[in-house]
């Protein structure tokens, strides 16, 4: 394990020098696991992550991060030896199943999610947060929804979300849960610009849906938000920037700020009859406009992408800057 305490010469310097000798257990280090591995590393937090893959494993610990080599089906013995009174832990798993099987807290796709938080409370965590989705809302018809509005959730994977939020608002434990409703999750590489350069992006029903985004950063900046200040209690938040807008719109952006030709379009139903995938199709037609205030007055957090535009303008300038020093740089 990585040290973070220095050795210190004198009480003067123990008192001036902040050490932080807490660790980040993040289970299922991924795209938003990586970034909240970045900025906890440069908050001194001693990082583990959990993946599949050795390939990614290796490029964990050339970040810096304790890897650990870890399926959800394995046991638990590798993760749990971190899962300890200095440990914060963060469970960034997707849902694991496609389809849903009723069982409430006994439900087979909770089952992971308890294993978990048990091991959690036999090693006295700090606190466990677990990333959730704003599908557990299911259908609004486009209106606001705050962390207080009924759950109305109609796929699968916002069924199973829901059970889980249910089951980890009942725990009993010694520590506080918090649960991260995230809105569509972008940042570098994951613009609907690196979709549509693929050819993998197709605008659905004129793109008039509005859509919750939020950009990777300030998910893990608001997860560290959460570490330093959150309730000690169990709480909701939702994550997400708080100016939702029409697919189409963000399209418009992408292709007024790239070069980038309109991508091509499909009804409803035809993109239902090609993906033949409910949950899919679930996030084409849900509509909800979701509210940030808990996460910005609870927490006094500021994003600093408060709308998808902005995110995107500086994602898209930092390519452009990579592409000129690429360029610019002689050759090899
Ligand atoms: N993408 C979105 O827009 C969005 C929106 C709302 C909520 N969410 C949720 O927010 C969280 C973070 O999203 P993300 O896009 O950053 O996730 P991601 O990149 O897909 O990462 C998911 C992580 O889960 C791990 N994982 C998947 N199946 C596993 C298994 N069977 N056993 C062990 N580990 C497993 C992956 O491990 P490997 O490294 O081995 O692949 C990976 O580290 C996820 O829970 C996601 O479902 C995402």
């Amino acid at each position: 394990m990585r040290l973070t305490t220095p050795i210190l010469e004198n009480r003067t310097e123990l008192e001036n020098t902040f050490v932080n000798t807490q660790t980040m257990v993040i289970v299922g280090a991924g795209y938003t696991g990586m970034e909240l591995a970045r900025q906890a590393i440069e908050a001194d937090f001693e990082v583990i992550g959990t993946t599949r893959d050795p390939e990614k494993a290796k490029r964990l610990e050339a970040m810096g991060v304790t890897p650990i080599l870890w399926d959800v089906n394995d046991e638990l013995a590798a993760v749990e030896a971190y899962l300890t009174d200095q440990a914060q832990v963060v469970y960034s798993l997707p849902t694991l199943f496609k389809s849903y099987e009723a069982g409430g807290a006994q439900a087979r796709h909770v089952a992971p999610v308890r294993r978990l938080v048990e091991a959690c409370q036999d090693g006295g965590v700090r606190r466990f947060i677990y990333l959730s989705s704003t599908s557990v809302y299911g259908d609004h018809s486009g209106e606001w929804v705050d962390e207080s509005t009924d759950l109305w959730p109609n796929s699968s994977y916002g069924k199973m979300r829901a059970d889980i939020e249910a089951f980890l608002m009942g725990c009993d434990v010694d520590f506080p849960i918090t649960i991260a409703r995230l809105g569509g999750i972008y940042g570098p590489g994951r613009t609907l610009a690196d979709f549509m350069r693929k050819g993998r992006y197709t605008l659905i029903d004129g793109g008039k849906k509005v859509t919750n985004r939020i950009h990777v950063h300030d998910i893990a900046r608001a997860i560290l938000t959460v570490v330093e200040k959150g309730p000690k209690e169990h709480r909701i938040f939702n994550f997400t920037d708080g100016h939702p807008q029409p697919a189409r719109d963000v399209v418009e952006f992408v292709c007024e700020q790239t070069s980038l030709e309109w991508p091509p379009e499909e009804t409803l139903e035809e993109y239902a009859r090609r993906t033949e995938d409910p949950n899919r199709l679930a996030r084409r037609t849900n509509a909800i406009r979701v509210l940030n205030e808990r996460l910005r007055r609870e927490l006094d957090f500021e994003l600093i992408y408060p709308d998808v535009f902005s995110g995107y303008q500086a994602i898209l300038q930092q390519e452009d800057d990579s592409a000129e020093e690429t360029t610019a740089a002689p050759p090899a």
